[in-house]
């Protein structure tokens, strides 16, 4: 597996178009209210606002692109909620994966799928098993996804492999066993409808990541709205602990 750079531990290449954005994908429920619609009507139309995201970052050269669905504590939503988000992701994957497949994207799902009913599950598995050796963008959907579970169950797991390193370990041990060990860190996170929170998202990997929020609510998140958040940024100085003169002194 590709090892990629850790923005702790040494500096990473900052590039005009981010490799990595990461969306906590807000305001359905409200886009829904405002139109004295059911909130179920806003995630239905929030499918649409993945697709156009998918597309334009396939356009402008993102090669990662990680989508917060649905998060550990969205269990505590009312339950006909919970099983329509669960009824859409499954109806939506099922009629994109052959596009998906056809425009040459890797599908990958990070989370505790443990608690998925079976049919969701085995189309997530085959999803990913069928995109496995494509190489263009790498499209994740974080579901049942939490960061805290993920640095604990990266730490069981490395404990289970490795009962030696008990004593002590370092980054280099435990990131190997996150879930995004596929994927560099996010260099932009975008979160839409105004809340400015990170919502328990990817904790571990946001450490030196771009942080972008916006008041407009995913139903209404489209290219136009994507390009301002790479404009703002752009605009960022990415400094990873140094100061502004030692970033100018660097080729
Ligand atoms: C947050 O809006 C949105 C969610 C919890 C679900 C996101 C799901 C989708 C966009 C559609 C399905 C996804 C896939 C992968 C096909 P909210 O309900 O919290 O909105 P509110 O803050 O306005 O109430």
């Amino acid at each position: 597996m590709a090892q990629f750079q850790s923005s702790t531990c040494e500096i990473p290449n900052a590039k005009a178009i981010p490799s990595h954005i990461a969306i906590i994908m807000d305001g359905n429920g409200r886009w829904a209210k405002q139109r004295m619609l059911p909130r179920i009507a806003g995630h239905q139309r929030g499918v649409k606002s993945v697709r156009n995201t998918v597309r334009h970052c396939v356009e402008i050269g993102v090669e990662y692109l990680t989508l917060f669905a649905f998060s550990s504590e969205n269990w505590r939503r009312p339950k006909d909620e919970v099983s329509f988000l669960m009824t859409l992701f499954y109806s939506a994957l099922d009629r994109e994966i052959d596009q998906i497949h056809k425009d040459n994207l890797r599908f990958r799902v990070i989370g505790d799928l443990a608690p998925f009913n079976a049919k969701l599950a085995t189309l997530i598995k085959e999803a990913e098993l069928r995109t496995a050796g494509n190489t263009g963008l790498t499209f994740t959907i974080a579901a049942n996804y939490g960061g805290r579970w993920d640095i604990l169950q990266a730490a069981k797991r490395m404990l289970n492999d490795h009962p030696e390193l008990a004593g002590g370990f370092d980054e280099c041990h435990l990131s190997p066993y996150l879930s995004m060990n596929y994927a560099p860190e996010p260099d932009l996170f975008i979160r839409t409808g105004g809340e400015q929170r990170i919502s328990n998202f990817l904790l571990w990997q946001l450490a030196y990541t771009e942080l972008y929020f916006t008041d407009t609510l995913w139903p209404d998140f489209d290219s136009t709205a994507l390009d301002l958040a790479i404009a703002s940024y752009q605009a960022r100085e990415r400094r990873f602990g140094r100061t502004s003169e030692q970033l100018l002194a660097t080729p």
